[in-house]
C-alpha cells in the first residue's frame, strides 16, 4: 500500500497541494468519480480563483458540490456539552443575556484524504496537515521548505508561521438542499484566527443556534490566505446540523463583512457572509492598498474584516437584541 500511496500523492503533485476541511460529512469525501471511494482524493482542497459563481460556488468547478456525503454523515455542531448549561439556558427569562459557552465540533485539515484519519486507519496521519512529521516550536516549521518570501510553501499552508495564518471559518445556512444556499442565507457562525496550521481543528458553536430544519443544514468551510501564493478563497459543503438546540431565534440575514483593520468601528455588526473574492463575478468585497503591516490587503477571517475569534454570538435575531447582548456580555462569568 505504501509505494502505491507515495505514488499517488508524486503523480498528484501532493507537493503543491492546498488544504481543506476532511470530515465525512463534506461533499466530495470519496472522490469526484461515481462508484469509486478515493481514499487519497484532494478534490475538495483546489483553490478558487478567477471563476464564474457557478464554478466556485460550493467547488462546484470540479462537481465536488455533486458529490453529497453518506446518508447520515452529518457534521454536528452541539449547542450545549454540559447539562447544567443547558438547564441555566432553560430557565433564564431571557437566554441571550446569559450567552453561556457552546459546545465544539473537530475537522482535520490537510491537503488529501490520505492523510488523515479517514483512509488506511490514520496510518498516514500526524499532528500536521502533510502527513509529515514537523518539530520545534509552532512557530516555525522545521523539515519544511520556505519561498524567498519567507512563506511555507510545503507544506503549501500559505503562511510565514502559525501567528500569521489567517483564519479559517465556517457558515451555515438553514436550508436542507445545498441548491438552496445562496449569499444571504448563509452565515458566518465560527471563526478560528491562527488557522490552518495543524490537522486536527476545533471550532466553536454559538450556545443559540436553533435547530435545523428536518432535513438538516447545509455548511461551508471557507479560508483565505493571507498572500503567500495567488489570491485565492476556498470553499467546501458539508451536510450539517445543530444538536441539543435550546433557542428557536433564527440567525439574521447576513451582511457582507467590509475591511476595517485599522477603525473597528467601521466592521459589519450581526451576521455576515462569506467573503467572495476575486472571482469573475459575485464579488462581496473589494480591497486595495497595503494592511496595517504593509503588506497587500487580503480580505480574511479574522479582526482585520470584523470577524470575532470563536463562536459568532451576534447573528441572531433583531439588531435590538444583539445590541443588548454585547452590553450585558460583561456580566462577571459568576452570573452563570
Ligand atoms: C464513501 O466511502 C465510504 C467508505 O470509505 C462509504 O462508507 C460511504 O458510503 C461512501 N460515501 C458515499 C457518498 O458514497
Ligand atoms: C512520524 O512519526 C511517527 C511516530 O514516530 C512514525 O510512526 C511515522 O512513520 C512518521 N511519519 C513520517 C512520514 O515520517
Ligand atoms: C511570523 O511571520 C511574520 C511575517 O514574516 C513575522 O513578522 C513574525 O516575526 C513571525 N513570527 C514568529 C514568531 O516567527
Amino acid at each position: 500500500m505504501l509505494p502505491l500511496l507515495l505514488s499517488i500523492f508524486t503523480l498528484s503533485g501532493f507537493a503543491a497541494a492546498h488544504l481543506a476541511a476532511f470530515h465525512e460529512a463534506m461533499y466530495c469525501f470519496n472522490g469526484t468519480t461515481a462508484g469509486q471511494v478515493n481514499y487519497n482524493t484532494n478534490d475538495a482542497v483546489n483553490p478558487l480563483w478567477d471563476l464564474a459563481q457557478s464554478d466556485y460556488w460550493f467547488h462546484h468547478v470540479n462537481n465536488c458540490d455533486q458529490f453529497p456525503p453518506a446518508p447520515g454523515d452529518v457534521l454536528e455542531l452541539y449547542v450545549f456539552t454540559c447539562v447544567t448549561l443547558s438547564f441555566v439556558y432553560v430557565f433564564s427569562n431571557d437566554a441571550t443575556t446569559y450567552s453561556p459557552a457552546g459546545g465544539s465540533f473537530t475537522v482535520e485539515i490537510a491537503g488529501n484524504r490520505g492523510v488523515t484519519s479517514y483512509s488506511f486507519n490514520g496510518e498516514y496521519a500526524t499532528e500536521w496537515t502533510d502527513g509529515q512529521n514537523h518539530t520545534g516550536s509552532t512557530d516555525v516549521l522545521t523539515q519544511a521548505t520556505y519561498s524567498s518570501e519567507g512563506c511555507v510553501v510545503d507544506p503549501n499552508i500559505h503562511t510565514q508561521n502559525e501567528t500569521m495564518a489567517s483564519g479559517t471559518a465556517f457558515a451555515i445556512s438553514y436550508n436542507s438542499e445545498l441548491s438552496q444556499v445562496t449569499l444571504d442565507n448563509l452565515v458566518v457562525f465560527s471563526v478560528l484566527y491562527n488557522t490552518p496550521w495543524k490537522r486536527v481543528t476545533t471550532y466553536d458553536v454559538p450556545a443559540a443556534m436553533p435547530a435545523c430544519p428536518s432535513g438538516g443544514c447545509i455548511c461551508a468551510w471557507v479560508w483565505i490566505p493571507n498572500g503567500c501564493g495567488e489570491p485565492n478563497i476556498y470553499m467546501e459543503g458539508f451536510k450539517c446540523t445543530v444538536t441539543n438546540a435550546m433557542s428557536t431565534t433564527p440567525v439574521g440575514t447576513p451582511k457582507a463583512p467590509v475591511w476595517c483593520e485599522s477603525d473597528q468601528s467601521e466592521c459589519v455588526q450581526g451576521p455576515k457572509q462569506i467573503m467572495i473574492w476575486n472571482q469573475l463575478e459575485g464579488n462581496n468585497i473589494e480591497v486595495s492598498g497595503n494592511d496595517l503591516s504593509g503588506m497587500p490587503k487580503s480580505p480574511a477571517y479574522n479582526a482585520k474584516c470584523g470577524f470575532q475569534n470563536g463562536a459568532q454570538n451576534d447573528i441572531f435575531a433583531t439588531s435590538t437584541s444583539s445590541k443588548r447582548m454585547v452590553a450585558r456580555h460583561k456580566r462577571p462569568a459568576t452570573a452563570l
